[in-house]
């Protein structure tokens, strides 16, 4: 049977998740991430193929989503932390690769209201929609989403 395939995508200070800043982050590190896919989605956790990829610097994000289109992956689920506010790089780059993207946040990014930066996002411009504020769980929901987009081009 046919498997979604999705990119599980992180940016810059996202390798240390658990530990950085909890309050605002949260306690669960990626690894938690199959488990609660599986827990959340049932038996359609299994018709999904996750990669996840973290990288620190803005080239070797663009590198990553170069590659996943040559890989032709399904979806993309995009935490591109402070490059989301910045980076026109990235969002041209998921604007022609055409991978459909949903925006990830752990935090919710429109109630940080003390720092209005925060608030903006350019990467969304080039998603198919934005989660945000859930914490570990905002992953778990971009690959339902990702996954339900995928089902209806592929009945
Ligand atoms: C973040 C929000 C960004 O503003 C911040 O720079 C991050 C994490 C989030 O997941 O809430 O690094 O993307």
């Amino acid at each position: 049977m046919t498997k979604c395939r999705i990119l599980v995508l992180n940016g810059p200070n996202l390798g240390h998740l658990g530990q950085r800043q909890p309050e605002i982050y949260g306690s669960l590190g990626m690894e938690a991430l199959a488990t609660l896919v599986r827990e959340t989605l049932g038996e359609v956790a299994s018709r999904i193929e996750l990669s996840t990829f973290q990288a620190n610097g803005e080239g070797q994000l663009i590198d990553r989503l170069e590659q996943a289109w040559r890989e032709k992956q399904d979806g993309v689920a995009s935490n591109a932390g402070a490059y989301t506010h910045t980076s026109l790089a990235l969002a041209d780059c998921l604007a022609w690769i055409g991978i459909p993207c949903v925006e990830v946040h752990l935090s919710n990014i429109f109630a940080r209201t003390d720092q209005p930066l925060r608030r903006q996002s350019l990467i969304g411009q080039s998603s198919i929609g934005v989660i945000a504020g859930f914490g570990m769980m905002s992953y778990v929901l971009a690959v339902s989403a990702l996954w339900q987009h995928w089902l209806k081009k592929n009945i």
